[in-house]
């Protein structure tokens, strides 16, 4: 019964998101840190996912390992290691966590990569005025989609 009316919400979520576009950063909707509603309403990318993991704004191996991108070097340990991710969190549960760590693990220090507002500007501390151009998120709404599809492929169970 709850999955049923779960699903016609996720229907017409993503529905909505279609006609719409993703949600703006502030509009994403947090439940026990998790984000049950696809972004984007599009499948995940998992081979774009995996080069995001490794270079430009989501370098995600600068903190974390993961034996499948093996490949690549410079892997930090700042994060917990990666193997397994998908046996211990739900792609739920794994969006939240890329979009905002900081909702599942306050005081973290994993970047947010889908936030905007929040962070202190250091323009706005001289000026007291917003900034010029609005802040963009680390990461586009479909590329932590593609992240997350990347992280639902590390299973060990
Ligand atoms: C600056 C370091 C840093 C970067 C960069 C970073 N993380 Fe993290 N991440 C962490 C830390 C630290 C934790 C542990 C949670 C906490 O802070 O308590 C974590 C936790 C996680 C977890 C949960 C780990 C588990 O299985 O228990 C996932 C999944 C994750 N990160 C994915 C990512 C992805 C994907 C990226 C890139 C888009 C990324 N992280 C970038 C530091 C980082």
């Amino acid at each position: 019964m709850k999955t049923t009316s779960l699903l016609v919400a996720a229907g017409v979520c993503l529905a909505g998101a279609a006609l719409a576009g993703p949600p703006a950063p502030s509009d994403v909707v947090y439940e026990d840190g998790a984000v049950a509603m696809s972004l984007t309403g599009v499948p995940g990318d998992p081979e774009n996912g995996r080069s995001i993991m490794n270079k430009g704004a989501g370098n995600c191996i600068a903190c974390h390992e993961v034996t499948a991108l093996a490949d690549l070097p410079f892997h930090g340990e700042i994060g917990p290691m990666l193997d397994g991710a998908a046996d211990r969190w739900t792609e739920a549960e794994l969006r939240g966590i890329v979009a905002n760590a900081k909702v599942m693990f306050p005081e973290s220090m994993m970047p947010s990569f889908y936030r905007t507002d929040g962070y202190i500007r250091p323009g706005d501390a001289y000026t007291g005025k917003a900034a010029p151009t609005p802040l963009e998120p680390l990461l586009t709404a479909q590329e932590i989609e593609d992240v997350v599809a990347f992280l639902m492929t590390l299973k060990e169970e």
